[in-house]
């Protein structure tokens, strides 16, 4: 008898055949600008740290006093013994952040993807989602069981038809409940959903409406709390989630809305109910690192500069790279062997971006996400850029 487990061996050779193997790339040392990769110093154009705030002192300070006064672990989930006094306070803090009634912290972005979508959807719901839309709300949908319509990337007119259709009389699935789900800014893209449209066929067809700020919270609006914001729809979306693990340096997620949403959440959400609630101290430093938001509009102003001079140094080489106000800039090239090779030239001249291939990103489309922080200095992207421009 063959061992089992075997067969895996093949997958992974398949995988690797298409050249599309993944693998880690190790930092030493604290992230930030700059970091360590196999004892040299890089600069880091792939993390999601937008403000810098990883390593910011007061964070780490927050996390040290946590640790002390409350431990390092919450050893429940939160509705048996590990609701603590830093998850109430910072569900408090991101209410107030968002100005909803409510928020519900969650372990991850994952997670709160995957709970809220299973938890509001099933069999009789349509569900409504951007064809580029992040993994975890996919795997939302499939546990949900719900009935997919997934519409081409920002097509409202698509969305449009598909709500009208299960209006109509004709034959065709006339579901209980509607849900349109969109990441607010799309992860691979840097693009921005075309949420004002979206709000008002969700409205006008009397659909519950979910967005995915993951990469717009902290960044986005005159206040940073994200794309609902910018677009002044406080009032049009019924779910505002987001994460705490990129702009705020720390770790975990939310869901934010009325008080109806998440005590209906807590009861319903699985990935909320079924795990241990997220460390003290990381509860803490999110606390932090929204007041830091708060008080130091600079940091955004600083991350909006960047991100321009960044834009239009592309462009000027050459690069189809549009102007949206994020941080997140696609450098497509097509083949997946060709985006490793360039990031490992890349690299090799002390400029780490990583390679995005399918199944991350459509087939043909593989590309250098590049990100930018407000802890770039002009002199460090001065520099990604002419390493670009030689090897362009
Ligand atoms: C749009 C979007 N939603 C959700 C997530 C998941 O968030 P987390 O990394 O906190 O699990 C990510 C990030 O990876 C994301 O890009």
């Amino acid at each position: 008898m063959t061992d089992p487990i075997l067969p895996l061996r093949e997958e992974l050779d398949r995988i690797g055949g298409k050249g599309l193997l993944r693998s880690m790339h190790r930092i030493d040392g604290m992230q930030g600008p700059i970091v360590k990769m196999d004892g040299r110093d890089v600069i880091l154009m792939c993390s999601n740290n937008y403000l810098g705030l990883a390593g910011r002192t007061e964070l780490i300070e927050a996390a040290v006093s946590a640790a002390q006064k409350y431990g390092v672990g919450s050893a429940a989930s939160r509705l048996i013994s590990g609701d603590m006094a830093l998850h109430e306070r910072l569900e408090h803090d991101i209410a107030g952040f968002k100005k909803t009634e409510s928020a519900l912290v969650f372990n991850s972005g994952y997670h709160a993807n995957i709970g809220i979508i299973s938890a509001i959807a099933d069999g009789d719901t349509a569900v409504l989602s951007d064809s580029l839309n992040h993994a975890s709300i996919i795997d939302g949908v499939r546990l949900a069981r719900a009935r997919t319509f997934v519409y081409e990337h920002r097509d409202v007119g698509m969305v449009e038809d598909m709500l009208g259709s299960m209006e109509g009389k004709g034959p065709g699935f006339r579901p209980s409940r509607k849900l349109i789900v969109t990441d607010s800014v799309f992860s691979m893209d840097g693009d921005i959903a075309p949420l004002r449209e979206i709000a008002g066929l969700a409205r006008k067809y009397n659909a519950i409406l979910m967005v995915d700020e993951a990469h717009a919270t902290g960044i986005l609006g005159e206040h940073g709390r994200g794309a609902v914001e910018m677009f002044g729809l406080d009032d049009g979306v019924h779910v505002q989630m987001g994460t705490l693990g990129k702009a705020f340096g720390s770790f975990g997620a939310y869901a934010a809305g009325t008080k109806l949403l998440t005590d209906y959440l807590v009861n319903r959400a699985r990935s909320f109910i079924f795990t241990t609630s997220l460390p003290p101290a990381v509860c803490a430093v999110s606390s932090k690192a929204i007041e830091l938001v708060r008080q130091h509009p600079e940091l955004r102003k600083a991350l909006g500069d960047n991100i321009a001079f960044m834009r239009k140094g592309l462009r000027d080489i050459g690069f189809d790279v549009s102007d949206d106000p994020t941080p997140i800039i696609p450098l497509i090239i097509g083949d997946a062997e060709r985006t490793m090779q360039f990031s490992s030239s890349l690299l090799g001249k002390g400029v780490f971006v990583s390679g995005i291939r399918p199944p991350t990103v459509p087939e043909g489309t593989s590309r250098l996400r590049l990100t930018v922080t407000a802890a770039h200095t002009r002199e460090m992207l001065g520099k990604v850029l002419d390493v670009i421009r030689g090897m362009a």
